[in-house]
C-alpha cells in the first residue's frame, strides 16, 4: 500500500516528522522505497544533477514524464510527486489540467508540484477538484531564477514574510495536501507550519516545518563543488565513484579483471576442436 496524501496529514496530527527525498531513476527510487522515505519527489532539479542544465528551466515534460516513470515502476510504498516543468502550467488552467493528467495517468506518480502562490492558487483549485493531489511550493522557486537573478533566502522582510504566509494559506484553501518551503528563514518556516492544517516540507526552512525535503545528489556528495548550505552531506559518492572506476581502469589496463569468477568457462576439446577447423579452413585472417 502506498503512502496517501492523507498520511501525511495524519503524520503532521501526530507530531511525526516526514523525510522526503528526491529519486529521478529506477535503482535510487528502489532503494529510497525500501529505506522506508514515504515520499518520492521527482523533481525538476533534475535538470541540474542529472542532465546537465544550468537551471531548471530547460526542462520539458518529456523529461519529467520520462524520469517520473522510472521512479513509479520502481516504488511500491511510497507516493510519487512529480514536478510539473517550467511553464506547463502557466500558460491556461486548461493546459496545466492538460499536463498534470498526463503525469497521473502517463507516469504512475500520484501527485503533482507547483511552484508558486496566489498566481497558481485557482489552477490548484481545479486540478485538486479534478482528483489530482498537489503539492505547492513557496520561498524560493527555482522555475523564477530568470526573474530572481539567483538563488537567494526569501521573505526576509516584513512585507515578503506576509507575503509567504498569506500565499501558504491560499494553497491550503485551494486544495494542496502539503506545502515545499524552500529557503526561507527558520522562524517563518516555523510560523507558516503553525498557521497550516496541511503539512510543510521545508528545504532549507528551518526545524520547524513539519518535514524535510532534500535534493538525493546534494546529500549523497554526488555533485561536488556545488554544496548548499541547507543541504548536510551524509556520504561522499562522488570520492567513491571516482575511486571505483580508477581501479576498474588500472585492473583492465593490467590484465587483473576480469579474472576466473568474473569469466564463464566451455568444454576445452569443443574451443580446440573449432580453432583447428578456422586455422585448416582459412577463416580469419589472423592466426588464433
Ligand atoms: O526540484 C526539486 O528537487 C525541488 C525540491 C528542491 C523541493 O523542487
Amino acid at each position: 500500500m502506498r503512502v496517501t496524501p492523507p498520511d501525511l496529514r495524519r503524520m503532521k496530527e501526530r507530531g511525526e516528522p516526514i523525510a522526503v527525498l528526491t529519486a529521478y531513476d529506477a535503482p535510487t527510487a528502489r532503494i529510497l522505497d525500501e529505506a522506508g522515505i514515504p515520499v518520492l519527489l521527482v523533481g525538476d532539479s533534475l535538470g541540474m544533477v542529472v542532465l546537465g542544465y544550468e537551471n531548471t528551466t530547460s526542462v520539458t515534460m518529456e523529461d519529467m514524464l520520462h524520469h517520473a516513470k522510472a521512479v513509479a515502476r520502481a516504488s511500491h510504498h511510497a507516493l510519487v510527486v512529480a514536478d510539473m516543468p517550467f511553464m506547463s502550467y502557466a500558460v491556461s488552467v486548461e493546459r496545466a489540467l492538460e499536463n498534470a493528467t498526463r503525469f497521473i495517468q502517463e507516469s504512475g506518480a500520484q501527485a503533482v508540484k507547483v511552484e508558486g502562490g496566489e498566481r497558481v492558487a485557482h489552477t490548484v483549485q481545479r486540478m485538486v477538484e479534478g482528483g489530482i493531489p498537489v503539492m505547492g511550493h513557496l520561498g524560493l522557486t527555482p522555475q523564477q531564477i530568470l526573474n530572481l537573478g539567483g538563488y537567494k533566502v526569501q521573505g526576509r522582510s516584513a512585507e515578503a514574510a506576509e507575503e509567504i504566509v498569506r500565499d501558504a494559506i491560499l494553497l491550503e484553501e485551494a486544495g494542496a495536501f502539503s506545502l515545499v518551503l524552500e529557503c526561507i528563514p527558520a522562524p517563518l518556516g516555523q510560523l507558516v507550519s503553525e498557521c497550516l492544517r496541511i503539512p510543510t516540507i521545508g528545504i532549507g526552512a528551518g526545524p520547524g516545518c513539519d518535514g524535510q525535503v532534500q535534493v538525493l545528489h546534494d546529500i549523497l556528495g554526488l555533485c561536488p563543488g556545488f554544496h548548499p548550505k541547507h543541504a548536510k552531506l551524509y556520504a561522499t559518492l562522488a570520492q567513491e565513484i571516482a575511486q571505483a572506476v580508477s581501479r576498474y581502469s588500472e585492473e583492465v589496463r593490467n590484465r587483473e579483471f576480469p579474472a576466473q569468477e568474473q569469466s564463464y568457462g566451455m568444454d576445452p576439446d569443443l574451443i580446440q576442436g573449432l580453432r583447428d577447423r578456422i586455422r585448416r579452413e582459412g577463416w580469419s585472417h589472423a592466426t588464433p
